[in-house]
């Protein structure tokens, strides 16, 4: 609970009351609960962000579960996507108060009502998005762009397999190697999934559930094979992906949950590469390029995030039950 001062005759006290969803041991989503946090002042080069929307993400439930290499120390917030309004500035930070903004990263984990944030993960929210959609930039779309532009290097022309285009990243990268110009073919695994993806840009669509169905690329990429993969779920898919492969064919390694059988030859016979990814690893100035590039996407129409479920923010456990279910359908937010 926090005083915001004397604020009429009487003495009464504006009390604001601030929730935050904290996580005291690792552990399954009911670890997550709703409580009440002290209020957060902004500190040179930060700002704080009241949060309207907060994007979930898989890395979430790994971070929340304790099996992510990267842990935080307890009790944490989780979150790292969300969108809201600037309600403070710290000195030297270029950031308007009352400014829409969408967060790359907070210091204090956006599953909250509040979040202070480095000065440096607070972006313009195009007026065009609603502060859902906002949440549901950060992660997905820089994660889908890197592994595109960053990593694959995929030119206009060139095949594209998204392997797993029903999701967040899914989406995003569908609506991105459309925009650039990309031949692109997604997998879902439900008949909405596939509606969207085909809405979205791709050409082709396909069901990952459906036994062999990779043997459809070759007819569809006239026997060439792909140029590019992106791959949601390697320790399931890597081995079969090598050998639907263009010549110097990539495949890049988004999502993996295990291990998996390849046979390191397919990549010989065509001059292969397999590049993981961790959207983690970007340096500063790749970040920056990053969302500039995303901001003019999100002006022209071309990058447009799809929510799928909006989820109150003291339903966080239930909301990490679904990101983990298959049915994916863009994105789910929760809302503070
Ligand atoms: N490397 C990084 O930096 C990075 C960044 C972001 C995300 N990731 C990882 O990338 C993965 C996707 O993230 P997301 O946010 O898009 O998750 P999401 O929204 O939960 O989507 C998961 C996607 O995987 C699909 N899928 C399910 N079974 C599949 C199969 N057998 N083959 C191919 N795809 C399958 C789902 O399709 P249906 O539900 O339609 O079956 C859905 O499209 C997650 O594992 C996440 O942890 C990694």
């Amino acid at each position: 609970m926090a005083e915001r001062g004397v604020c009429n005759s009487l003495l009464e006290v504006e009390v604001i009351e601030l929730k935050a969803v904290r996580v005291h041991e690792f552990g399954p989503p009911n670890v997550m609960r709703l409580e009440e946090v002290p209020d957060l002042a902004s500190r040179p080069m930060q700002v704080v962000v009241r949060v309207k929307a907060a994007g979930v993400n898989p890395a979430d439930t790994y971070t929340r579960s304790g099996s992510y290499a990267r842990k935080p120390t307890l009790p944490y917030t989780p979150g790292i996507d969300g969108a809201g309004v600037v309600a403070s500035v710290g000195e030297g930070a270029q950031v308007e108060v009352g400014s829409r903004v969408y967060l790359s990263g907070s210091v204090t984990g956006s599953y909250a009502q509040q979040a202070l944030c480095q000065a440096t993960d607070v972006h313009p929210l195009p007026a065009k998005l609603s502060f859902s959609q906002g949440a549901a930039i950060n992660i997905p779309y820089a994660t889908a762009y890197r592994a595109l532009f960053q990593r694959a290097n995929a030119k206009a022309g060139e095949s594209l397999l998204v392997h797993g285009a029903s999701g967040g990243v899914g989406v995003a990268a569908v609506q991105l190697a459309h925009a650039a110009g990309m031949n692109v073919i997604g997998t879902a695994g439900t008949e909405r999934g596939r509606e969207l993806v085909l809405k979205e840009g791709a050409r082709h669509v396909l069901d990952h559930n459906t036994p062999n169905y990779m043997n459809e690329i070759q007819a569809l990429t006239q026997g060439r094979g792909i140029d590019v993969i992106l791959e949601m779920l390697a320790n399931v898919n890597l081995g079969k992906d090598l050998k639907i492969l263009a010549p110097a064919g990539r495949v890049v390694v988004i999502g993996s949950r295990g291990m998996v059988q390849i046979d390191p030859r397919d990549t010989m016979t065509r001059d292969a590469a397999i590049l993981g990814m961790l959207l983690f690893n970007v340096t500063e100035p790749e970040k920056k390029a990053i969302h500039s590039t995303l901001a003019r996407g999100f002006e022209d129409g071309s990058l447009r995030p799809i929510i799928g479920k909006e989820i109150p923010l003291s339903e966080a456990p239930r909301a990490h039950e679904e990101v983990m279910k298959a049915g994916a359908y863009g994105k789910i937010v929760l809302i503070p």
